[in-house]
């Protein structure tokens, strides 16, 4: 089993990277901010409460996302391991993950910050789409599928793009990022388990040095 954590400012490559690493290492992405979506695109009672913070690029309460993972956790696809993927995002999540893993008797194997510069991180992110089939990730200029229009790995035809995806609301999440996420990097740190990789690399580079941290 092995669980860990990718840690870094929007756009960093946390999806992208936790995509490969499912797939190499046959363990289950959790992304919050996927779970949330999702919350949106149902129109639940959770969705509704997360919607508007999302679009402004705040974070969502920490009840809520808490409430969401330690469900999570539990289920069948966890077994043989996760990667948490934008959380934990604030001191009381990092805090409750702990208290989460330690009740299930489970730990964190490696937490990874993914080093990057915020300036870049405006074009990485408005240059993002999707599949609207599968949720494979792109980018406009550093990572289009082999054929325009067409995604590589289901051959779907329609992609999507963010609502929260824009230059205003980025610098709002980069913002909510230094203020609220950046201070459990020390968290990890003082633990004794924080590695770090540099996330301004091309994205194959940067899914070596993941490799030879998780092995
Ligand atoms: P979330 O969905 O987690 O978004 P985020 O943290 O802002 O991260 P992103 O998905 O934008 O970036 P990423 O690091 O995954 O980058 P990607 O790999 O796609 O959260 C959204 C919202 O939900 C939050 O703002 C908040 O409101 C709420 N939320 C979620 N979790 C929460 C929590 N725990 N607590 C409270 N609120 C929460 O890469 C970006 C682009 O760059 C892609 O197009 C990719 O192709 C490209 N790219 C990737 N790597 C490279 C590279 N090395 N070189 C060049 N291009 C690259």
């Amino acid at each position: 089993m092995t669980n860990l954590i990718l840690l870094g400012p929007p756009g960093a490559g946390k999806g992208t990277q936790a995509k490969r690493l499912e797939d190499s290492l046959g363990i289950v992405q959790l992304s919050t901010g996927d779970m949330l979506r999702a919350e949106v695109a149902a129109g639940s009672d959770v969705g509704a409460k997360a919607k508007a913070v999302m679009e402004a690029g705040g974070l969502v309460s920490d009840d809520i996302i808490i409430d969401i993972i330690s469900g999570r956790i539990e289920q069948d696809d966890c077994k043989n391991g996760f990667i948490l993927d934008g959380f934990p995002r604030t001191t009381p999540q990092a805090e409750a993950l702990d208290a989460m893993l330690a009740e299930k008797g489970l730990g964190m194997d490696h937490v990874i910050e993914m080093q990057v510069d915020d300036e870049a991180m405006v074009e990485r992110i408005t240059g993002r789409f999707t599949c609207a089939q599968c949720g494979a990730g792109y980018h406009d200029t550093f990572q289009r599928p082999k054929v325009d229009g067409v995604c590589d790995k289901c051959g779907g035809t329609e992609f999507t793009r963010r609502a929260d995806d824009n230059a205003e609301t980025v610098r709002s999440r980069l913002g909510a990022y230094h203020e609220q996420t950046a201070p459990i990097i020390s968290y990890y740190e003082k633990q004794g388990v924080l590695k770090s990789v540099d996330g301004m690399a091309a994205i194959d580079a940067v899914t070596e040095q993941l490799n030879a941290i998780v092995g």
